[in-house]
């Protein structure tokens, strides 16, 4: 979690370094700061609060001129949210200033160390230690910078991005990953330093993106030199191009950027199949599969790990998988696999799905999947993160920056690339016929337009909002394909309005949950017309009978549920595993408008973050 920003060149490193952690805010926001070298001295500013807390803080502050700078946005590990814990930290002597993104582990028994030789604290951060650290071994040992984090690093357990700078030697900022990302846009005469390319993509399309391990010396003037952390080598930095565009990162008229990516569902999906899906031909062309074909169509199983949202994918993927391709599936929480021990074989092949690329939990899994010779394959949505660069293979979603806290756009392309996959399996496989084949690959294409359809219930979806926006708690049922998208129903309504909910497959709530039921019991049936309608009709009449308030998810048209449910929201009809496409769209729009209506900070819920890179 937290983003960092730097600036080197020679425009004002302040603003670009605010508006740089505005975009970054995502991922953490219960603190921010920033450093600037004004020409004499370290202008700092750092405040508890979010970033437009910091610049009302900042302003008028003529410290802050100059054109080498770092900046933070935090999401607290070590020492709660206040104005001494927020970043940037300092040594002792006041020379050296870091942002740092990530845990040190070790930093305890550093700390000590440091404090018997005379070092003192001020936050209660991991952070300091290693600042101080860094600066313990430049004076002890007489060396630059650079050679001193390179020493320090090498010192401690944990992860991190960081970015430092020297105040007496104001041309140069050091940086430096492992487990957390960090960006370098390279500009004309000037370098950026981000945790990803969106706070400098409107001045450079270049990057380089430092890999786990590798730290580099950024000086004004100097081409940038990347080097591996422990041994010293020399590495030959790959300067990428970017396609993302500045559009894609604001947010274009809607209120809230969840909202915007709620919308953008339709197109989001085209741009998951466009190239790959090719129904005139009977085709889908995927290189990351068809490259490992065979290792696919040998596969014993599949074991698919995940977190939150994109778990929620996963276990859609298992009924789609096992429907269609007949391989057995299982569906492991990222951060429960990596610490059992799991039995994994050679002929596994473990799908890691993740929309930042970057969560710890689904990255340990993947390091401990392939140490046991499983073929890892990644569904990522960020193009370049670390998950996608760990993984042996993958397929992008190209879902588009992703910037709501709450998933939406990330989880129906991550279902999109899923479902592509099974069908090419099934297909090479034989388990679908040609003809079902291609009745697939036409419904998948028609997916964006129904999509539209069922954003047309929005205005009716707020109605349902207003009726529902005081409940205490909540109950999501569905059965089949649409038991996850039930999961996914209460986690969206719980992370963003703060509601109590439950998913729940409907027919085990006659194992415990119906005794929950009361006229002050909302519940969320998705009922469409598909698979194992008759059974939930069932389950609605048994909640109905114990006066529950029911908002049926139903197929267009459907005249059955109509008489027994008080509000129903209708989608587009669609083969039974498209199904979680369409139903898990109004249930974004409502958990959306209650939150609205509850006046929560929708894109920045409480207590979370975007990327969740500590475990
Ligand atoms: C919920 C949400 C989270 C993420 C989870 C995994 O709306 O966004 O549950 O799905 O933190 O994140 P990724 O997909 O980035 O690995």
């Amino acid at each position: 979690m937290c983003g960092i920003v730097g600036y080197i060149g020679t425009q004002q490193a302040y603003p670009i370094i605010l508006k740089g952690l505005k975009r970054l805010e995502y991922r953490g926001y219960d603190s921010a700061g920033i450093a600037i070298y004004n020409g004499n001295d370290l202008g700092i500013c750092k405040t508890k609060g979010k970033v437009a807390d910091l610049q009302k803080k900042c302003e008028a502050n003529i410290e802050l001129e100059g054109s080498i700078g770092i900046g933070h946005t935090r999401w607290a590990t070590h020492g709660e949210p206040n104005d001494v814990n927020s970043h940037p930290h300092y040594s002792n002597s006041g020379n050296l200033a870091i942002i740092h993104n990530g845990i040190i582990e070790n930093y305890d028994s550093l700390k000590k160390e440091l404090s018997n030789r005379g070092y003192t604290f001020q936050s209660d951060t991991d952070t300091e230690v290693l600042v101080n650290l860094i600066e313990d071994i430049k004076t002890k040992e007489n060396v630059k910078l650079g050679k001193a984090v390179q020493i320090a690093l090498n010192q401690t357990v944990g992860a991190y991005a960081i970015a430092v700078f020297d105040k007496t030697k104001p041309n140069e900022i050091v940086v430096a990953r492992l487990g957390s990302p960090l960006a370098i846009g390279v500009g004309d005469n000037e370098y950026y330093i981000a945790s990803d390319a969106s706070p400098f993509i409107e001045y450079t399309k270049n990057a380089i993106y430092l890999e786990d391990g590798e730290m580099a010396v950024v000086r004004l003037g100097k081409e940038i030199k990347v080097r591996k952390i422990h041994d010293d080598s020399l590495v030959d930095p790959y300067v990428q191009e970017l396609q993302l565009n500045l559009d894609q990162i604001e947010k274009a008229g809607f209120d809230h950027f969840m909202l915007k990516e709620i919308y953008e569902q339709p197109s989001a999906i085209k741009d998951t199949y466009r190239g790959r899906m090719l129904p005139d031909q009977g085709l889908i062309r995927m290189a990351g599969i068809d490259d490992n074909l065979e290792r696919f169509l040998n596969a014993k199983r599949i074991v698919v790990v995940a977190c939150g949202t994109s778990w929620h994918a996963g276990l859609v993927s298992e009924y789609i998988f096992e429907d269609l391709a007949r391989i057995p599936v299982e569906v492991e929480y990222a951060s429960e696999f990596r610490y059992r021990n799991p039995v994994i074989n050679k002929d596994d092949i473990v799908i890691a799905i993740s929309q930042s690329g970057e969560t710890a939990d689904t990255m340990a899994a993947i390091k401990l999947a392939k140490e046991n010779g499983a073929f890892v394959f990644g569904v990522c949505n960020v193009v370049g993160s670390s998950i996608s660069r760990e993984t042996d293979a993958g397929a992008y979603t190209h879902a588009g920056p992703e910037i709501g806290v709450a998933s939406t756009k990330a989880f129906t392309t991550q279902i999109t690339v899923l479902s592509l996959i099974a069908l090419k399996l099934g297909k090479a496989k034989g388990t679908i016929s040609n003809s079902d084949f291609h009745m697939y690959l036409n419904e998948l294409e028609l997916i964006p337009y129904k999509i539209e359809k069922a954003l047309e219930s929005n205005e009716h979806i707020i109605k349902v909002a207003e009726v529902y926006k005081d409940a205490k708690n909540c109950l999501y049922l569905g059965r089949g394909f649409n038991f996850p998208v039930a999961l996914e129903g209460a986690l969206k309504l719980k992370e963003i309005s703060y509601i109590h909910a439950e998913g729940y497959p409907a027919a085990e709530m006659k194992h415990g949950p119906i005794a929950l039921i009361d006229e002050q019991m909302p519940v969320v049936v998705i009922a469409t017309k598909k698979g194992h309608y008759e059974k939930v009709v069932s389950n609605i009449q048994e909640i109905k009978s114990r006066k529950g308030k029911i908002i049926a998810i139903v197929t267009e048209g459907d005249t059955a549920v109509r008489e027994m449910a008080d509000h129903m929201i209708e989608v587009p009809d669609t083969i039974e595993a498209f199904t979680p496409l369409l139903t898990t769209i109004p249930l974004q729009l409502l958990s959306y408008h209650i939150a609205v209506m509850l006046d929560k900070n929708v894109d920045q819920p409480r207590n979370l973050a975007k990327s969740v890179t500590v475990e």
